[in-house]
């Protein structure tokens, strides 16, 4: 039978056109056994908005876009318990929180992406992530068919990573359950928020939030990115240490004992590669972490500027950055090595 491939460019933030043999838009739990039931021996790939993914090549399989809607809110003497489903927009949750005067996830607005892509990459930002509100992940097993329900510690969450980056890739995630803590305290270590000052109510911060994010960060429904492209590096703190002799203003913050986190965004500018570009892509020119699509980009242009500019950061500091953005390639998923040696 020939296959008319699916389009993917509503399906990525990045705004490439790339396509998928087969796509199926799932709103009804049913759907996704069905599905399941007459499943094919072919690759599978799981998105959300596509918020985090950089589809390096045509999807030589079956994409599920998770669009499963629902809150249901259950009230403890201490907390509010939302189970959230998969398919719910981040953002909009957000909002919706604040407007029901459960405060909590304020440093987490305008976070792109869905609440079923949330524990896949620990979402964080200003101090607070994901992790500290997650009480249960529901996901259905695309190996077996079965529901599954992890708690916190089974998600194994890090720095922009869990369970479902690794053995639970196959994973989809049908319901998140966070827990918001009645008792709520501003968290303000961030620059800009802590000009708020302790008194700062939960609306304060979230606009404060809104406001930093739209002032640095690319709007993607006007320039595709997918947020920051590299992870902030750790390396070792002598390491660390030596670079700060040599350079006085780079912003280096504590990590697990005896490592530090460098900021990848100030190591890209120092390089002097805000603006730059290759082909259709380029460098952000206000936040040098982000990769921007300024139209007509292919994987390519994104592929080779992302080489330019990991090139470039390692030559100047010895630092080898590493992807934060998700590299989706013909048949599952890859990394830029790989996808940079299939161009050539
Ligand atoms: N900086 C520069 N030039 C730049 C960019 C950054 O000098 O072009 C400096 C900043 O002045 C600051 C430091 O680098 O001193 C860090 O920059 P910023 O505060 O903008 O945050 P970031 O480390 O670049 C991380 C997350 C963001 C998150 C912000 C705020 C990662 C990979 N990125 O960025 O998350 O919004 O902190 O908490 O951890 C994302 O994951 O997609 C994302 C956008």
């Amino acid at each position: 039978m020939q296959l008319t491939p699916a389009s993917l460019a509503p399906y990525n933030t990045f705004a490439l056109t790339q396509t998928a043999d087969r796509l199926t838009v799932i709103e009804q739990r049913e759907q996704l056994l069905e599905l399941w039931q007459a499943r094919q021996d072919e690759p599978l790939l799981i998105v959300g908005e596509g918020s985090n993914l950089l589809f390096t090549a045509p999807f030589h399989g079956l994409v599920l876009v998770n669009r499963l809607k629902g809150i249901v809110v259950n009230e403890t003497g201490d907390a509010w318990l939302l189970k959230v489903a998969g398919g719910e927009n981040w953002h909009q949750l957000v909002c919706w929180t604040l407007e029901q005067k459960m405060p909590g996830l304020e440093n987490l607005a305008l976070i792109p992406g869905t609440v079923g892509a949330s524990p896949i990459q620990n979402i964080g930002a200003y101090g607070v992530e994901l992790a500290q509100f997650c009480e249960q992940v529901e996901s259905f097993d695309w190996h077996s068919g079965e529901t599954r329900h992890w708690s916190a510690a089974e998600c194994a969450f890090g720095y922009r990573d869990s369970v479902f980056k690794h053995e639970a890739r196959h994973h989809l995630i049908l319901s998140v359950t966070l827990r918001l803590p009645k008792a709520w305290h501003p968290v303000l270590g961030y620059g800009p928020l802590a000009e708020l000052g302790e008194a700062a109510t939960a609306q304060q911060i979230f606009e404060r939030v809104c406001a930093t994010r739209q002032a640095k960060l690319p709007d993607p429904a006007v320039l595709g990115n997918a947020g920051s492209f590299f992870k902030n590096p750790k390396v070792v703190t002598a390491q660390a240490e030596a670079l700060r002799l040599a350079w006085p203003a780079l912003p280096v913050f504590a990590a697990e004992a005896g490592r530090s986190k460098l900021a990848a965004g100030w190591l890209i500018d120092k390089a002097g590669l805000k603006g730059t570009r290759v082909g259709g892509a380029g460098v952000h020119t206000e936040q040098a972490l982000v990769l921007v699509n300024h139209g007509g980009a292919t994987a390519e242009d994104v592929l080779r500027l992302a080489a330019l500019v990991r090139e470039r950061v390692e030559q100047l500091f010895g630092v080898r950055l590493e992807p934060e953005v998700r590299m989706m390639g013909p048949d599952g998923e890859t990394c830029l090595d790989e996808a940079l040696a299939c161009l050539n």
